[in-house]
């Protein structure tokens, strides 16, 4: 199936979606250094977060004075250091990962000549959802105000249903990959269990009455939730 999902950074994105990206993406320095960084050297790099993504969730940050973040799978740091970027200097972005390896050998030795922003950025290591249950156990629900989901896909639903817990009203969500290319609108590639749970948590999304919500077609796919 061809598709306009693409990440901008992709060689073969869509013209459109370049033209888009190119009217949206706004990158610091550090944050230029490490799309270059991962793309040249980290494996599996375009896991890499789309750029206009993360400008779109750090304008919402900004708009809202969002000072608390969870930033669901952290790789080598691009989507932490935006949100870090984005809340003010007593802001905090906890950023969750099964592994940090590929944060502390590319992410840190960038991210580290900005103390400031990156003094903002706690790092929790080990399965997410155990972390998050974590947070709602240790009584953070309702003390976030933004949460962005792109770690392993077979756990989306979960992650989104603790991202609401966390949440505070008015707070939000953001959902990367919710497209996967384009293939959640193929009911034959919805069998591969990543699509079809992508697929789910889009259901979830839509009829959940604890949210507005709209799904775009920004990155490989971005669903936003804002919590009622
Ligand atoms: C797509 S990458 C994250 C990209 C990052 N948000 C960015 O903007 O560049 C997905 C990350 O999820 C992590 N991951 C996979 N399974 C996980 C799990 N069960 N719990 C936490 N993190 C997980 C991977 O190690 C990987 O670093």
């Amino acid at each position: 199936m061809s598709s306009v999902v693409a990440k901008s950074y992709n060689s073969r994105a869509d013209p459109v979606v370049a033209y888009c990206s190119e009217h949206t993406t706004v990158q610091t320095p550090l944050q230029v250094e490490l799309q270059k960084e991962t793309l040249a050297n980290a494996p599996h790099s375009m896991m890499l977060g789309a750029p206009e993504v993360l400008t779109f969730g750090q304008n919402f940050i900004k708009a809202f004075g969002g000072k608390r973040a969870l930033d669901v799978g952290t790789f080598t740091g691009a989507s932490a250091l935006a949100w870090a970027l984005a809340v003010p200097e007593d802001g905090e972005v906890f950023t969750f990962d099964i592994d940090h390896t590929n944060y502390n050998k590319f992410g840190v030795p960038i991210l580290s000549k900005d103390q400031k922003t990156f003094k903002k950025i706690k790092t929790v290591e080990g399965p997410a959802v155990d972390s998050l249950n974590k947070l709602i156990a240790d009584g953070q629900s309702g003390t976030f105000d933004f949460a962005f989901i792109d770690a392993d896909k077979t756990s989306y639903p979960a992650y989104y249903e603790k991202c609401v817990t966390l949440l505070r009203k008015g707070g939000v969500i953001l959902v990367d990959n919710s497209l996967r290319g384009g293939k959640v609108a193929d009911e034959k590639q919805r069998e591969d269990p990543q699509n079809g749970a992508i697929h789910a948590t889009n259901d979830i999304i839509y009829k959940d009455d604890r949210t507005y919500s709209a799904l775009l077609n920004l990155g490989d796919g971005t669903h936003v939730a804002f919590k009622k």
